[in-house]
């Protein structure tokens, strides 16, 4: 028996310091010590020896047992390091391999020229607010003094909703809102889209955006409208650039004008930018109708205001000499790259 149990712990010792893995370490160690096992075997047969054998063979048995368990954790650390060393090669990062780049965007050019617009506005102690694109036939028409039927409607078509829901043609409803929750002295302006159901072509799109401006204050009057839009002229057109109002009518603006500043390609002279005129149209303006003030419920005795309206991709285009509206909106980055 005792020759037994020195075979088995040899070859035991043997077995697990080849084996390769935990799953083979843990079949052998069943092999060797579990219940049914080898060592348990021959520990069963102790009861044929004779009371003087017994205790040396148990001995020599429990010295065998943890023998066996001491090279059987021993090999199950060296097996987890080993493991471990293999997991760490394979999961090793190449820290010289060149980065993925990540390509930045940048401003579309009506953002572009509209951040600058912003800036001149704030400069000169304006609000910017926002106002929803789609709107109610109140505030985009009938709170500005367009009533149904209105020949204005007509060069304004839309998109309907409802009969009485629409996407605004303007930002001039973001005038009455603010009136509505503002208390004077107002000072805004309000940029975004607005909506007319025109075809696309070189300068028309039916989607577009206009920057609206409001000041109502006790004491507004029409030279405080030429100032400001001359210091915004001054602003994005240089120094010694020029404006002139000539009258026009808006609903809701009286006295009203449309207002051109003078070529800055032909200084007034006449060329293909300023198609021979020597002014370029760039918004429309006046004094608040005194019915739009009242329909806000501000007193027109008390206040006056005035208002204007831009376009601002007419201003973009001709700030970079874009002559096709639809670049601005067909996402080509060989254009978009250039600004
Ligand atoms: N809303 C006008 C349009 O789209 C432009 C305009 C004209 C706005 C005069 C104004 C204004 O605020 O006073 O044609």
């Amino acid at each position: 028996m005792k020759e037994q149990l020195i075979a088995i712990k040899s070859q035991a010792e043997a077995e697990i310091s080849a084996a390769s893995d935990s799953a083979q370490l843990e079949a052998l160690r069943v092999r060797f010590l579990g219940k049914k096992g080898e060592l348990t075997a021959i520990l069963k047969q102790m009861g044929s020896l004779s009371p003087e054998e017994r205790p040396i063979v148990g001995q020599l048995a429990n010295e065998v047992r943890s023998a066996l368990e001491e090279i059987l954790t021993k090999k199950s650390e060296e097996l987890k390091t080993a493991a471990m060393a293999e997991k760490l090669k394979e999961e090793a990062i190449d820290v010289t391999l060149p980065g993925k780049k990540q390509e930045l965007g940048h401003k579309h050019p009506l953002t572009l020229v509209l951040d600058d617009i912003k800036q001149m506005f704030l400069g000169m102690g304006f609000d910017i607010v926002r106002g929803p694109e789609v709107e109610t036939d109140y505030y985009n028409f009938e709170a500005l003094n367009i009533p149904k039927g209105h020949p204005a409607r007509d060069t304004q078509d839309t998109f309907y909703i409802t009969e009485n829901i629409l996407l605004r043609t303007q930002t001039s409803p973001v005038q009455i809102r603010t009136m509505e929750k503002m208390k004077p002295p107002i000072r805004i302006i309000s940029p975004g889209r607005v909506y007319r159901s025109d075809a696309v072509d070189a300068t028309h799109s039916p989607v577009f955006h206009q920057i609206e401006g409001l000041v109502v204050d006790k004491g507004v009057t029409m030279a405080d409208l030429k100032g400001t839009l001359e210091l915004f002229a001054k602003k994005l057109y240089g120094e010694d650039s020029k404006v002139r109002f000539r009258p026009h009518h808006f609903p809701f603006t009286e006295p009203s004008a449309e207002v051109d500043v003078m070529c800055f390609n032909c200084q007034g002279k006449g060329c293909s930018l300023c198609k021979g005129e020597g002014w370029i149209e760039i918004l429309g303006a006046g004094m608040v109708h005194p019915k739009v003030l009242s329909i806000c419920g501000i007193d027109p005795e008390e206040y006056s205001g005035f208002a204007f309206g831009m376009g601002l991709e007419r201003l973009v285009m001709r700030r970079y000499q874009i002559d096709d509206m639809r670049l601005f909106f067909d996402n080509d980055i060989k254009f978009l790259n250039q600004f």
